[in-house]
């Protein structure tokens, strides 16, 4: 893979949906300001695990999220390194409304890296969304980060195992919706 992710078989013939839902993708997605056990709620309704969860957060390795998304928790959590809350603060600032969409790296260490820093960023404080923190900050799920951040094989094996996992959420069944012709549109 481009970014150095591993890779899994993924299952043909998943039935899905010929429209989108946003009042349901609303409802649905846990949020960035969920707390451990809001996330494990959310995961469990889609018949994920724990275990599924934290590695699947592990997707935020790559990519970016919004001022908007982590100001809450660079300004007012306590369980963030100083430095790294510091440095955010600088280009996101603390008033509602100004600089909502500047974009921050989920995964600092190594932003274009498909590997596993984003769960030793988690070890230092150093999670950008207070969503990523709650995966290490004294609760059930510590010794899970603490293995993936020490074994990039056991991240890759749950990565894959838990996408899918995902992929097996709540497919349609009999003649409703359809077999995509490419998963990421609906057949033309
Ligand atoms: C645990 C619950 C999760 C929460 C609360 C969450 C929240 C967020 C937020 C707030 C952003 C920033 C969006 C923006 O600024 O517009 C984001 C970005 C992202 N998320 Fe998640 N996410 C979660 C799970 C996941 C999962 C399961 C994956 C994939 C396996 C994933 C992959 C990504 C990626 C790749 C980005 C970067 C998008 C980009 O740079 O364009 N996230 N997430």
């Amino acid at each position: 893979m481009q970014l150095g992710g591993p890779s899994w078989t993924v299952l043909l013939g998943r039935r899905d949906s010929t429209t989108a839902s946003k009042e349901n993708a609303e409802r649905d997605l846990p949020a960035p300001s969920f707390d451990l056990a809001n996330l494990t709620q959310s995961f469990a309704n889609k018949n994920l695990s724990v275990t599924d969860m934290v590695a699947l957060s592990g997707g935020h390795t790559i990519g970016q999220s919004q001022c908007r998304f982590f100001r809450h928790h660079i300004y007012n959590d306590t369980n963030i390194n100083s430095t790294f809350a510091a440095l955010l603060q600088a280009n996101c600032p603390q008033a509602n409304g100004s600089g909502d969409s500047t974009l921050a790296p989920l995964d600092a260490a190594s932003p274009t890296a498909f590997d596993n820093a984003y769960f030793s960023n988690l070890l230092a404080q150093n999670g950008l969304l207070h969503s990523d923190q709650q995966l290490f900050s004294g609760g059930s799920t510590d010794a899970t980060v603490r293995s993936f951040a020490s074994s990039a094989s056991a991240f890759s094996s749950a990565f894959a195992t838990a996408m899918v996992n995902m992929g097996n959420i709540a497919p349609k069944t009999g003649s409703q919706g359809q077999i995509r012709v490419s998963c990421s549109k609906v057949n033309s």
